[in-house]
C-alpha cells in the first residue's frame, strides 16, 4: 500500500475494562480530511472505542495509528500532542472562565512552542464559528447548550489538531441545534480536520459523514459509506430505530 497515511487506523484493538473485553477486533481507517460516525446501541462500547483511540483506555491487543504512526504505547497527552483532540462527552468546558479564557486553555494545552500564535489561531477558529465572536467575553456557563458545544470545539481546535474525536455532540440540544451543530461539523471537515464522531442522532449523524460504522456488542456489525448505513433497512430496523 503506498496511499498516503490515514489520518486514524485501529487494527484488531481489543480493549475493555479489568481484563474482560468490550470492544472485540475493531478495525477501521479514517483517511485524511474525512468523517467517519460511529453508531450502535446504548451500552455497545462506543465511548469505550473513543477512549481507545483517545488514550484514556489501553488497548490489551492491536493498534492504533495517527497519521501513519504507532501510537499505541502512547497516553492521552502525548497522542494530544501529535495533533489528536479530544472532546468528550460531558465536562467538556470550563463554565467559570469567559469564552476567550476556555480558548485560553484549549490553546496552551498543547503548548506549542513554535507555530501559530494564539491570536493567529483566534482569527482561524472564530471564522469557523462566527456564532461565538460575540460572546468572546460572556461567561461559558451562560451560554446555551447548542453554543457550550461550540465553545469546546473552537478550544479543541485552538492548537491545530489534525484528528478531533467527538462523543455526542448532539447530546441535549434541541434539534435544531443539533441541525445547526452539525453545520459547523461540516465547516470544520471542509477546514481538511480529520474526524471520528460517536453520534445517538443516527439520521443526522451519517447524514453528515463519509464513512458509518454501526457498533453492537462491541463488534463491528456494518462498515460502509455512510449513505449504505443510513439506508440499508435491515440495520435501520434492527438498530437505528429508522421508519
Ligand atoms: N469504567 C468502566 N468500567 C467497567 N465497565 C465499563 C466502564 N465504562 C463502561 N463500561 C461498560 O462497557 C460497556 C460499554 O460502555 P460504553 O460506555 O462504551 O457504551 P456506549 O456505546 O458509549 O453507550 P451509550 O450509548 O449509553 O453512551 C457497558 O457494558 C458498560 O457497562
Ligand atoms: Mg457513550
Amino acid at each position: 500500500m503506498n496511499g498516503p497515511a490515514a489520518g486514524l487506523e485501529l487494527r484488531d484493538v481489543v480493549a475493555g475494562y479489568g481484563g474482560q473485553p468490550i470492544l472485540h477486533s475493531i478495525s477501521f481507517s479514517v483517511q485524511p480530511g474525512e468523517r467517519l460516525v460511529v453508531v450502535g446501541p446504548n451500552g455497545s462500547g462506543k465511548s469505550t472505542l473513543m477512549k481507545t483511540v483517545v488514550g484514556l483506555l489501553r488497548p490489551m491487543s492491536g493498534a492504533v495509528r495517527l497519521g501513519g504512526a504507532d501510537v499505541t504505547a502512547l497516553g492521552a497527552p502525548a497522542r494530544a500532542a501529535l495533533g489528536l483532540a479530544y472532546i468528550p462527552q460531558e465536562t467538556n468546558i470550563f463554565r467559570n472562565m469567559t469564552v476567550l479564557e476556555n480558548l485560553h486553555v484549549g490553546y496552551e494545552f498543547v503548548a506549542p512552542s513554535k507555530g501559530p500564535t494564539f491570536s493567529e489561531r483566534l482569527e482561524a477558529v472564530l471564522g469557523l464559528f462566527p456564532e461565538i465572536r460575540v460572546k468572546l467575553r460572556s461567561t461559558a456557563g451562560h451560554l446555551s447548550g447548542g453554543q457550550r458545544q461550540m465553545v469546546a470545539m473552537a478550544a479543541a481546535l485552538m492548537p491545530k489538531p489534525t484528528v478531533l474525536a467527538l462523543d455526542e455532540p448532539s447530546a441535549g440540544l434541541s434539534p435544531r441545534n443539533a441541525g445547526l451543530l452539525f453545520e459547523v461539523i461540516g465547516r470544520v471537515a471542509a477546514s481538511g480536520v480529520t474526524m471520528l464522531i460517536v453520534e445517538q442522532n443516527t439520521q443526522l449523524g451519517l447524514g453528515a459523514a463519509d464513512q458509518g460504522i454501526v457498533l453492537v456488542n462491541g463488534h463491528v456489525r456494518l462498515a460502509a459509506p455512510a449513505m449504505t448505513v443510513r439506508t440499508d433497512p435491515e440495520i435501520r430496523r434492527l438498530y437505528l430505530g429508522g421508519v
